[in-house]
């Protein structure tokens, strides 16, 4: 029997999973753990299920202990998890991509509705109480038929978002670091053009790549003031991938600007922190990190991440592991 810690509640099912072969610890306080507490609980860990909100650095690895096998991330980013950290120190880590696809781009998408046509703002209003009325003029948003979404990260979230788009009779864009899927690419009529291209001509721009901090591929402020400034005065930027690929800064900057109509974001580059200048906005829709917040895809997440870190214990290769490049 193994031991294994879970650094904060998850669905039974999962826990249940792992209770089948090994000897599971779980926090169950209504606070996540701190980080002092959870260096102490992780030391003689075989096997850890992590979340985003864990930093798992050369500390946190070296808190577990040398017989530490597996980090199992219960999420599809692993932006929070030192890969080559865990590779220099022989231990596996892993990701839970697929479960959450559709959830993630019902998130985007929601969006994309919500900012485009005003929803976040018109719910605001009916719950201040003050005084509307129906009329022609009243409250008018942009529609999104005849429109162009802008896919930057065409991996499996951003193909489910853009198939949402095409549902909604936009025509879809895309850039990044590989071509998309080809079955997807026709399926969708969709067109690989570079990042500046498709500021140019995105009347959405929607974030879907990864959190990479370093090299060639970074994506930190990869939305920057100069993006920002590339985008149409009638686009809507909206990010439901990791905080830190947009900076806050200058997003409200270009906001009160008018550089761009407005943001949907469901990240921050603080979480929970919310740059202030986005909080009275009225152009901008705000959720609290809720991407892949429903029952059935929170389960299935921690079921694969369960699986995973089983199949480490065993011997066996994990359905999801990670690697550096
Ligand atoms: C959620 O943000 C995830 O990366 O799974």
């Amino acid at each position: 029997m193994a031991r294994v810690v879970v650094t904060n509640r998850i669905p039974t099912e999962a826990v249940d999973l792992l209770r089948t072969e090994h000897d599971v610890w779980t926090w169950d306080g209504d606070e996540p753990m701190d980080r002092a507490t959870a260096l102490q609980r992780i030391e003689g860990a075989d096997a850890i299920l992590t979340l985003l909100t864990d930093t798992v650095d050369d500390a946190f690895l070296a808190a577990a202990g040398p017989q530490l096998k597996v980090v199992a991330n219960v999420a599809v980013g692993y932006n929070n998890v030192d890969v080559e950290a865990c590779e220099r120190r022989g231990i596996v880590a892993t990701n839970t991509p697929g479960v959450l696809t559709d959830t993630t781009a019902d998130t985007a998408f929601g969006l994309v509705l919500m900012v485009t046509r005003r929803f976040g703002e018109a719910e605001r209003l009916v719950r201040s109480g003050r005084p509307w009325a129906w009329g022609m003029e009243f409250m008018l948003g942009t529609g999104l038929q005849g429109k162009t979404i802008g896919i930057v990260g065409p991996g499996a979230i951003g193909i489910a978002t853009a198939r949402r788009a095409r549902a909604f009779g936009m025509d879809v864009v895309y850039s990044g670091r590989s071509p998309m899927e080809p079955a997807a690419e026709t399926e969708l009529g969709a067109r690989r053009v570079c990042f500046d291209e498709l500021l140019a001509t995105a009347d959405v721009v929607s974030l879907h790549c990864p959190l990479v901090l370093h090299g060639p591929d970074a994506t930190h402020h990869l939305v920057d003031a100069a993006a920002l400034a590339k985008m149409k005065p009638t686009a809507y930027l909206v990010n439901s991938a990791r905080g830190p690929v947009v900076d806050e800064a200058a997003l409200v900057a270009a906001l009160e600007a008018g550089t761009i109509a407005g943001a949907g974001l469901d990240v921050f580059e603080e979480e929970p922190t919310i740059h202030p200048g986005l909080l009275d906005r009225e152009d901008v829709v705000l959720l609290p990190h809720l991407g892949s917040a429903t029952v059935e895809t929170r389960t299935a997440m921690s079921v694969l991440a369960a699986q995973n870190a089983l199949a480490v214990l065993a011997g066996r290769a994990p359905e999801n592991p990670v690697t550096r490049d």
